[in-house]
């Protein structure tokens, strides 16, 4: 695996990449769609390859554990095989779906013992069957076991969780190392930056991160409902901190407008479920704003859902029959909106790439934030 840093803005940290994989080429920065359970809700692996056209997806260590197994992914090939997607996928660890979605769940040094969402059963994670987990699932990047605070969260809590997360990443490591991949091609282990909105805490997880040494680094534990401004000043402060020439991965976030923000601090690679999630519930994301296509407004509106847009569905159908849909229930209403919005933050970081190579970054981002910044 191999990170190619080709160009930083001179006007800000925005930074233009190029990480390439035994399972292909990844253009920074970039945006990863959520494919939860092997699955990019409501997209069809043709469709994202042909008219999405990610360069990497996610996969969740956590639901792939549960539901089909690892013993079913590994009789099938590794996950690329068994979902039919050969371009990168990454991997988050359950360090952070087992505290939002599992039930009760006990924290101690050994690991997370918590509850399946699925039938209540009891499992165990680790940070060594984590690793030894996210080998059997055969992602091309993969995160180490962390915990995500929420927020707020105080100060000694935030503390006391960052440094078990250290000494978890530790864990990790040593097993990471131990454990040979199971399908003949490189994965590479990212570890996660945690520490709550404090500046000093979060500078220390960053310079222990940075520390271990691996081939990218990520920054956990934002986008958990604090304000924007806060967010941004955790970026800031870690970016500081971290190694130029390794590829920056920011988790879980989030709005196009946070999107670009974060490219301007120096972030190369997202991802969020807010694309395909709120495209299930009718909202899409335009550059000129979102639109709640159930909205009365758009009954009779039988303009493209989006002339600008990437996608073919954009022109193919009216704002009026997409909100038909969406007030029948229709599943079609729901695929169709998931593939403009993944069209959409994929053309968003696209062009921010373009811009970046062009040297007019800063300019043309923020435009795009006055524009984006409306409800339609
Ligand atoms: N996804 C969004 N935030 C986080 C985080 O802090 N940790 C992990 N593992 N995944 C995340």
């Amino acid at each position: 695996m191999q990170f190619d840093l080709l160009t930083t803005d001179p006007a800000s940290q925005a930074r233009a990449g190029k990480l390439t994989t035994d399972h292909g080429v990844i253009e920074t920065p970039i945006f990863m769609p959520v494919g939860t359970v092997a699955s990019v809700k409501g997209v069809h692996q043709r469709e994202l390859r042909q008219d999405i056209n990610p360069d990497i997806i996610l996969g969740n260590t956590y639901h792939l554990y549960l539901r089909p197994g690892t013993g079913t992914l590994q009789k099938a090939g590794g996950l690329h095989k068994f979902m039919n997607w050969e371009r990168p996928i990454l991997t988050d660890s359950g360090g952070f779906q087992v505290y939002s979605l599992s039930g009760r769940r006990k924290i101690n040094e050994q690991g997370v013992k918590f509850k399946s969402h699925v039938d209540g059963s009891t499992h165990l994670f680790t940070p060594e069957n984590v690793m030894e987990i996210q080998r059997q699932i055969g992602a091309d990047i993969i995160m180490a076991f962390d915990e995500c605070t929420p927020y707020p969260c105080d100060y000694r809590y935030a503390k006391r969780s960052m440094h078990m997360t250290h000494r978890w990443l530790d864990r990790c490591i040593t097993h990471f190392e131990k454990t040979p991949a199971l399908y003949g091609y490189e994965q590479a282990l990212f570890p996660i930056i945690q520490g709550s909105t404090y500046k000093d805490l979060r500078t220390q997880s960053a310079e222990y991160i940075a520390n271990s040494n691996a081939f990218g680094n990520a920054i956990g534990g934002l986008s958990v409902g604090e304000p924007a401004e806060e967010m941004y000043a955790m970026t800031e402060v870690v970016t500081a901190v971290l190694p130029e020439e390794k590829p920056r991965y920011l988790m879980g976030v989030g709005t196009p407008i946070n999107i670009l923000e974060n490219i301007a601090l120096g972030i190369d690679m997202f991802d969020c479920v807010m694309p395909t999630r709120n495209a299930r519930n009718g909202m899409l994301f335009t550059a000129h704003g979102t639109i709640n296509i159930k909205n009365l407004k758009w009954a009779e509106d039988f303009s493209p859902i989006d002339e600008m847009g990437i996608t073919w569905v954009d022109t193919e159908y009216s704002k009026a029959y997409l909100r038909h849909l969406f007030k029948c229930h229709e599943l079609l209403g729901m695929q169709i909106a998931t593939i403009h919005n993944l069209g959409f933050y994929m053309w968003l970081v696209r062009e921010a790439r373009t811009q970046i190579l062009a040297g007019t970054f800063v300019t043309w981002k923020e435009m795009m934030v006055k524009q984006m910044d409306k409800r339609l």
